[in-house]
């Protein structure tokens, strides 16, 4: 049963029995918004949306969200568990677009047919050597929950004693070995830290385990099971680089493009609470102190291998074609219809998903809302915005991976930024990613937008007070949307969101209930991130001028040059580098010359007009310089040689992840004469940033 959304601007309007002055603002602008409605529809000429107006349309968007329709939107959205590629999954498909279609938006939905992984039974058994066996639950009793397991998984019973490996990094490998204690035919016991599952049981797989259990550490629901993929790479396994539309190539199973992409030995999360039942009857070496888990309490201090226990754990699971569907609905532009601001979001959930990600769609759908009632009083975007709702994100960004790949022509003449909301609200504090073309207009927006937890303050002030400067992420990792947009296509990005670390990640226990009791009990950081996330939207789409800097693009690459330049300690040389980011400031610093120039041009002829397109269309097209057609060495799919995950999780480098590879691989191979390769990374790194120069100049040589 999904809540019929609402229809009446009336509704729309009143929605939030809003503090007094607010609402009589509200139904002012309602009332004035319908003059200007009919004037303009009954006119010959269109509204456009020149500056002023713009800033009439930021207020409305601020004053017209609604902690009463984001709560509502998220209690329909979570009212069932709903995994991707199963029924309820389409129950949210409906929900969605009817949302879009009733409120006037022009709507569509594209199917894709992805290979996806379920589980089938598992189970998992504790063998003490005085002979009794005790069986531990895996499940969290909630029905309707899809059992705790890892997508992809291969399916198989394993046998053998359990060793505590920590992270399962190198680095507690290393430290095991220093014991005497190896994990061959062994089941690797591991807590999980900072890196993906999927490198996790790589490396647990690469040391000769015979299976993982990967357990999540916390004080609060030690009963929830963290699912998760254990998938490498992005997207559709059986269609890496193109679209898995209906008949379109597929790879067969045995593909060994597919196949790499999976771990060999099987793999299951387990609670806090099932994890201790393990550690705590390991023995044999002592654990180093750092290894301890503090909230678990164990009773010895132990990473086994065996002793007294032995583990027995089966899963089976299957792995078949599935399929997902993308909503989407489309705020035609009205000057420039060809130019697209994108505005995203993963609808798929492990469970009931009211933090991951549907926090996030419920903003999503409150912007609908409030742009639905911009449109009413008369705003059209001067650039197309789309809302996305991706699907089986949570395998792999598989929605919108197929879909970067299917546009891929398009976005890259296109597309001027994309936004990304994952899960929208966690708890308190306010955290944004972006590539840093974007870092001034995220400090602008933050700064018109009033914190939800502090009165007084804007979302800017307490942000920058909490770490500084306002501490703004990179979009190098592979954890959502933004992915394929940033490192496949170039497309310059955010990601934003309140809260981390939330305690129910990825269990049966990330319901509605929990966020009304914790992550955001009165849903105001809800329309706080709507707010912001509509902010970006209206001034990417109406802005006459793009508000990017790419003088702070350069500053970042100097930034990340001095580190390289000291990890590197004068073996190889960076002049190259510096050359190119020298070229960039220069190109910056002259773009935004030019653009100041023509904000400031009281003329709004052809001629200004297109000067101004043409300008947009080099800060547009900038941020695809970074690409490489050749992409990252054995990884082509990833284009970006800025931001892109690096193949060692724990290379010194988030960023140049070509560079950072190659660092990793003469360390690992304590070899001479890699210098080669980390020059020539060096040298693509530098080409590539001279690429973005020279789109940012314009001109041909
Ligand atoms: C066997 O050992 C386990 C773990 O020490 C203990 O919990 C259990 O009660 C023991 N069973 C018997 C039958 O002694
Ligand atoms: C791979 O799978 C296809 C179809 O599923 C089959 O025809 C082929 O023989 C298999 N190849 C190998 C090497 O197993
Ligand atoms: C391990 O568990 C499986 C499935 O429950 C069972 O069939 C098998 O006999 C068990 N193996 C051992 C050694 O206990
Ligand atoms: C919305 O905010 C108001 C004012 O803080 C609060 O009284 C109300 O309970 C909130 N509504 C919801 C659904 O949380």
């Amino acid at each position: 049963m999904v809540q019929p959304p609402l229809k009446q601007l009336a509704t729309i309007c009143t929605s939030r029995p809003a503090p007094l002055p607010t609402f009589f603002f509200v139904i002012i602008i309602c009332v004035l918004g319908f003059y200007a409605f009919h004037f303009s529809s009954s006119s010959s000429f269109s509204v456009t949306s020149s500056p002023r107006n713009s800033v009439r349309f930021q207020q409305l968007l601020l004053s017209s969200g609604s902690n009463y329709t984001v709560a509502s939107y998220l209690r329909s959205l979570t009212l069932h568990p709903h995994l991707a590629g199963t029924e309820p999954s389409s129950e949210t498909v409906r929900y969605v677009e009817s949302h879009f279609r009733d409120l006037g938006l022009e709507t569509h939905s594209i199917q894709y047919d992805a290979l996806l992984s379920y589980p089938k039974s598992t189970s998992l058994s504790v063998l003490f050597s005085n002979g009794s066996v005790v069986n531990i639950p895996l499940s969290e009793n909630v029905e309707g929950v899809v059992q705790p397991y890892h997508a992809y998984s291969p399916s198989g019973t394993v046998y053998g004693p359990a060793v505590f490996v920590n992270y399962g990094r190198d680095e507690d490998y290393r430290e095991l070995a220093k014991m005497g204690v190896t994990v061959v035919g062994c089941i690797a016991v591991a807590r999980k830290g900072e890196f993906p599952r999927g490198v996790v049981v790589a490396k647990a797989e690469a040391n000769g385990a015979k299976g993982v259990l990967l357990y999540t550490e916390g004080d609060r629901f030690r009963q929830g099971f963290e699912r998760g993929t254990v998938m490498r790479g992005i997207g559709d396994p059986l269609s890496p680089g193109w679209a898995a539309v209906d008949g379109a190539e597929r790879l067969n199973l045995n593909d060994s493009e597919v196949l790499k992409r999976f771990p060999k030995i099987p793999s299951m999360p387990l609670s806090a609470e099932s994890a201790e039942i393990i550690l705590n009857s390991l023995d044999t070496a002592s654990v180093p102190p750092e290894w301890r888990d503090k909230k678990a309490n164990l009773r010895s201090a132990a990473v086994g291998p065996g002793g007294p226990i032995f583990i027995n754990f089966t899963y089976q699971g299957e792995r078949k074609v599935a399929t997902i569907r993308n909503v989407i609905a489309v705020i035609k532009g009205l000057e420039e219809p060809d130019r697209f601001v994108l505005m995203g979001n993963h609808r798929d959930a492990w469970s009931f998903g009211a933090v991951d990600p549907n926090s996030g769609t419920a903003a999503l759908l409150d912007i609908a809302r409030r742009f639905a009632l911009l449109r009413k009083l008369g705003w059209n975007p001067r650039r197309t915005i789309l809302l996305c709702s991706w699907d089986a994100e949570e395998f792999g960004m598989i929605g919108s991976t197929e879909w970067v790949e299917q546009n891929i022509v398009n976005l890259g003449t296109k597309a001027v930024a994309y936004l990304n909301v994952d899960c929208a609200v966690q708890g308190p504090g306010f955290f944004a990613g972006a590539t840093p073309q974007l870092d001034d207009l995220l400090h602008d927006v933050t700064a018109q937008v009033q914190d939800p937890d502090v009165k007084g303050a804007t979302v800017h002030d307490t942000w920058t007070a909490e770490n500084g400067i306002g501490n703004i992420e990179r979009l190098g990792a592979v954890n959502s949307d933004f992915a394929a947009f940033v490192q496949h296509a170039g497309v310059p990005s955010v990601d934003v969101y309140y809260g981390r670390d939330f305690p129910v990640y990825h269990t049966a226990f990330d319901t509605y209930d929990w966020m009304a009791n914790y992550g955001d009990p009165l849903f105001h950081r809800h329309v706080t991130v709507g707010s912001i996330w509509g902010l970006l939207a209206l001034r990417l789409s109406d802005d006459l001028i793009l508000p990017f800097s790419y003088v702070s693009y350069a500053n970042q690459l100097q930034a990340y040059k001095d580190t390289l330049n000291h990890l590197l300690d004068g073996s190889v040389s960076l002049r190259t580098l510096s050359t190119s980011i020298e070229e960039l400031k220069s190109a910056a610093q002259e773009i935004e010359n030019e653009a100041k120039r023509l904000r400031e041009q009281e003329t709004s002829s052809d001629v200004a007009l297109f000067q101004k397109r043409a300008l947009n269309d080099r800060l547009m097209l900038a941020e695809r310089g970074f690409l490489d057609v050749d992409g990252l060495r054995g990884r082509p799919w990833f284009k970006h040689l800025v931001y892109g995950p690096p193949s060692d999780y724990e290379s010194a480098l988030v960023y140049f992840p070509g560079i950072a590879d190659a660092v990793s691989e003469s360390k690992e191979m304590n070899k001479m004469g890699l210098e080669e390769l980390i020059q020539h990374e060096i040298w693509r790194v530098a080409r590539a940033i001279g690429r973005a120069a020279a789109a940012l100049k314009g001109e041909l040589s």
